[in-house]
């Protein structure tokens, strides 16, 4: 069996689902890669600070243990920012890693320079934790779709502030006290403006409208704005009106060109993406050829944002594989038994 090194940059909320994921669900993944993966190393910035889950991960301050160790075959950056996140995805490229990224701020920035860089280098380069979670997105939007001449994108793509929104709406609660539990939670950003303004929102759209419609959209193209205006009295109107308010990220491919949005919005209780509580976020994609379709998971977490990184992983390992393994490139199989529906 194969022998993957993972190294972490970043081991806060999202590294510590990752590695949670890597370890219970390591039969099965090793099964599904005909490889054992392993982490060896992460990058944090206080190697001081009590980590119950470490799971006899190496804990490290110093990037160069990440990006120039020759054992690792995966740099997986969950840390965020811009920089030092960009220089260190760039070095690990190019010193012949391929790299999985949750950060969305630095693709809807610099995205296109990372993908040059990765097919520069010959590595990969996958992003499906960067927008909605756990929500397989980035993934229908580069494959399974791939066929359509997408129109539209409309949904729920922030967690943090569909929370706020359910909460206020729901229970009646203060938006204050529902940010900071948010927060606790790990929903929220480093800093949670990006999120109650919308920024967050934007940079995931700029990424979803540039796979969407092939094209180049950056953060800056995209109008923003956020729900720390929205007042009790406002989601009180709304209820009167049968509408509930919902931060919506909208982008359409018209003949003048692209609209890309993301706003407060009255939405009419009788619309599927009203019902769209909590962490939970919610895409429609329509397509020429598909016609609509909906998406819908939990958008925030250390599990459900594991979960993609995870498979961005696994896609890495069976690409490494490619023309080495067997059927399908998928490992080898488990044997279990198949229960008769028969009577
Ligand atoms: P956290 O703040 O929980 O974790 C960040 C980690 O990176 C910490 O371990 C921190 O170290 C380390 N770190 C940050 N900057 C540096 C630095 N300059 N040098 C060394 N270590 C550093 O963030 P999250 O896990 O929530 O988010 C990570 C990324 O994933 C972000 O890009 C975010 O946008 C994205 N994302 C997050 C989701 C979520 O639900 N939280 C969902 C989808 C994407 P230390 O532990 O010492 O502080
Ligand atoms: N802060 C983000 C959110 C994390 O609340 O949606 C997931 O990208």
């Amino acid at each position: 069996m194969k022998k993957i090194v993972i190294g972490l940059l970043g081991f806060g909320t999202v590294g510590s689902g990752t590695a949670a994921i890597l370890e219970n669900n390591r039969y099965d993944i090793s099964t599904r890669t005909n490889a054992d993966i392993t982490i060896k190393k992460a990058l944090v910035h206080d190697i001081h600070k009590p980590r119950p889950d470490c799971r006899g991960i190496i804990l490290t301050d110093d990037p160069r243990e990440i990006t120039d160790d020759p054992e690792i075959d995966i740099v997986v950056e969950v840390m965020g920012g811009i920089e030092p996140a960009r220089t260190l995805i760039l070095t690990a490229m190019a010193n012949g890693k391929n790299v999985v990224t949750a950060n969305k701020d630095l693709l809807a920035q610099n995205g296109e320079e990372l993908l040059e860089a990765a097919k520069k280098n010959g590595r990969d380069l996958y992003f499906e934790a960067s927008v909605a979670g756990g929500i397989p997105i980035i993934a229908a939007l580069r494959q399974s779709l791939t066929a359509n001449r997408i129109s539209s994108l409309l949904g729920i793509i922030n967690g943090t502030t569909n929370y706020i929104l359910s909460a206020m709406t729901e229970q009646g609660r203060n938006f204050a006290d529902v940010l900071k539990e948010a927060q606790e939670l790990g929903y929220a950003e480093a800093d949670p403006v990006s999120d109650v303004e919308g920024l967050d929102a934007a940079r995931k759209l700029a990424i979803l409208s540039s796979l969407a419609f092939n094209t180049r959209v950056t953060f800056n193209d995209v109008y923003a704005e956020g729900i720390s205006n929205v007042s009790p009295e406002d989601i009180h109107y709304a209820d009167e009106l049968g509408c509930v308010i919902k931060l919506l990220a909208i982008a359409k491919n018209q003949e003048e060109g692209i609209e890309v949005r993301v706003h407060p919005a009255l939405i009419s209780k009788k619309h599927p993406l009203a019902n769209i509580s909590g962490v939970y976020n919610a895409i429609y994609v329509t397509g020429d050829a598909v016609g609509e379709t909906m998406f819908y998971g939990k958008g925030a977490g250390a599990l459900p944002t594991g979960s993609s990184v995870v498979a961005d992983i696994i896609q890495i390992v069976r690409n490494m594989s490619a023309g080495s393994e067997g059927l399908l490139n998928c490992g080898c199989y488990r044997n279990y038994p198949i229960i008769s529906t028969d009577d």
